[in-house]
């Protein structure tokens, strides 16, 4: 099992569970608008602990983009192991958005290529 600390909770999920499904599935507000695909960087995470050193190259590659690199991580594109503590950076709460976006596959989407 893997632990995430979150919003000031702690909580077991299962090794290998998708970061933002984890969240989401925990009731934590996380926005995920492309549905998990490193499209939109919605899902990004700030980490305090347990940073995975392995990335997609989809999540290298939009964090670049966009300048992100190095300051976040996009949650769809991370599987949850040992103990991890992020602060989710954009909340449905406070993006005037209808809802998080579509839920994304239980499976890390587009198909990973780990760097
Ligand atoms: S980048 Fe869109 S949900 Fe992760």
């Amino acid at each position: 099992m893997a632990e995430l600390k979150v919003d000031g909770q702690s909580f077991e999920v299962a090794d290998g569970t998708r970061l933002v499904l984890a969240l989401e599935d925990a009731g934590i507000d996380v926005m995920h608008r492309c549905g998990g695909f490193a499209g939109c960087t919605t899902c990004r995470v700030e980490f305090t602990e347990g940073e995975p050193s392995a990335m997609t190259v989809a999540e290298r590659d939009v964090l670049e983009k966009r300048d992100l690199l190095g300051s976040s991580r996009l949650s769809c594109q991370i599987a949850c192991e040992g103990t991890m503590a992020v602060t989710p950076l954009v909340r449905v709460a406070s993006s005037g958005a209808d809802g998080p976006g579509t839920r994304p596959e239980d499976h890390i989407t587009p198909e990973p290529e780990w760097i």
